[in-house]
Parts: C-alpha cells; structure tokens; sequence
C-alpha cells in the first residue's frame, strides 16, 4: 500500500481506494437514509484520532449527544481523545448560523485546531439551505475551494438523488469532490433480504477499485467484503 494515504480504518474499503483518501483530498460518501453514511463518517474520525491527528466533526443532522452514545456504544473512549476531537452541531434550519459557522468560522477551527481530517455530516443539509440554485452552486464551489487552501482532507455526506440514484440530492457536490464513494441498497433475488454495497464512483489522481462490494454494519465495525462478489 502506499504511503501517505488517508485511511478510513476499513480493511476492504482502503484496498478499493489504493491504500486510502489522498491526502488534503475531498471525498463524499452519497447514499440513502440508513445506507451508513454517519456510521463511516464516524470510523474516518476514529481513525484519524487512533494515528493522533485531530479531527473537526459538524453534524448538521444528529446531535452531539447522540453521536457520543453511538461511539460509545461501539466501544470508542472519545474522552481519551481530549481536545483533539472537536464534535459541534450546527442547526441547518439556522441560515444565518450555519452559513457562518461553515463559511468563515471553519478555516480558521481548522487552522487553531490544527485538525487534518474534517467531516460534514451531511452536507445535502447545508445545501438545501440556498433556495436559488445559482447561489447554491456559487457558495458550495466557494466552500470546497477555501477548504483546499486547509491542510486537511475533508469528509462530506450526502443523501442521494431522488431523480439520480448515482448522484446526490443537489447533483452538485459529485462534481466538487475528488472522491465519490456510493453507498446503496439492493434487493436480493426473491426479495428476501436487503444488502448493502459500495462502490469507488471516483477518485481523481489515484487507481482505484470498479467493483461493487457487499458490506455489513456490525456492532463495532464496518466490514467490506472485498472477496465476495455480488453477482
Ligand atoms: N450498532 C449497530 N449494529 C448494527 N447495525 C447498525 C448499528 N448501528 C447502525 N447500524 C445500521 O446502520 C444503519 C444506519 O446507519 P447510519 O446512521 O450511518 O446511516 P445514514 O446513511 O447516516 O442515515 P441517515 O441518512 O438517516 O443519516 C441502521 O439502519 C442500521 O442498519
Ligand atoms: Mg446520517
């Protein structure tokens, strides 16, 4: 594997992306509600502050304190981490709020923090607060370029497209990021059960996996299965 590399944890899932995110790179994990998109999220964060580093996580859906029982629930010790992990839930319904808070009050937490994995979870919700799609498209360009001048690789959500099930609800952050990861449902022949699959839709600058592969949320952990095939 290379070096230099920015893991999520997940065995399988760092083998599809060659080792892991590029560095100071953008990625957005798009799927539906419940497809996991929190619960990776939440993994990239762990990671990150197992190697040491600080991690920014702002949660524009689920509370703060519902976040810490999740991990807490999976055997995480977020108190260990001290002040290297920084958890802050903005309101999205607070326009003013969360337009600052991301806009201008985040390079500068990243910077006095000195945080190099940043999270938004998801960032559809920040999206859907610009009504006219032309400001949308302005402040989300805007958003991802001021993040590039920040040492840190940047971790978006997004639920999916109602039209594009491969894209995302606004069709927009797809595009902005280096990364695309797609996170869906499939229904077993006969309707039985319902599996989980993922797949690399993109990686700029990097190799990577086209293949789609099951995976399980488990209690404490994510697994890909990286040897099953689907079909
Ligand atoms: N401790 C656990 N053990 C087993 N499965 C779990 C556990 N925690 C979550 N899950 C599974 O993960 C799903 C929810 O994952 P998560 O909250 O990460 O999804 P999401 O994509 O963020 O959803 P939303 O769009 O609603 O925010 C649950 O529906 C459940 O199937
Ligand atoms: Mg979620």
């Amino acid at each position: 594997m290379m070096a230099g590399r920015v893991k999520f944890g997940i065995v399988g899932l760092d083998v599809m992306l060659a080792g892991g995110l590029l560095d100071r790179s953008i990625c957005t994990i798009i799927g539906a509600y419940g497809t996991g998109k929190t619960t990776f999220a939440l993994q990239f964060a762990y990671e990150g502050l197992q190697q040491g580093e600080r991690v920014i996580y702002i949660s524009l859906k689920e509370r703060e304190e519902i976040l810490q029982a999740t991990m807490a629930q999976k055997g995480w010790k977020t108190e260990d981490f001290g002040d290297r992990f920084s958890l802050l839930r903005l309101d999205p319904t607070d326009f003013n709020l969360a337009i600052s808070s991301i806009k201008s009050e985040l390079p500068a937490l990243i910077r006095s923090t000195g945080a190099t994995r940043v999270i938004i979870d998801p960032i559809s919700l920040f999206e859907g607060i610009f009504v006219d799609e032309s400001v949308r498209r302005r402040e989300m360009f805007r958003l991802t370029e001021v993040m590039r001048d920040e040492n840190c690789t940047l971790l978006l959500t997004s639920e999916g497209g109602s039209v594009n099930r491969d894209g995302s609800t606004h069709g927009l952050v797809e595009c902005l990021s280096d990364t695309v990861i797609l996170l869906r449902y499939v229904r077993s022949p006969g309707f039985t059960e319902v599996h989980l699959t993922i797949e690399v839709a993109k990686m700029r600058r990097s190799a990577h996996s086209r293949e789609i592969k099951p995976f399980d949320i488990l209690q404490d952990e994510i697994v890909v299965y990286s040897e099953a095939s689907l079909f």
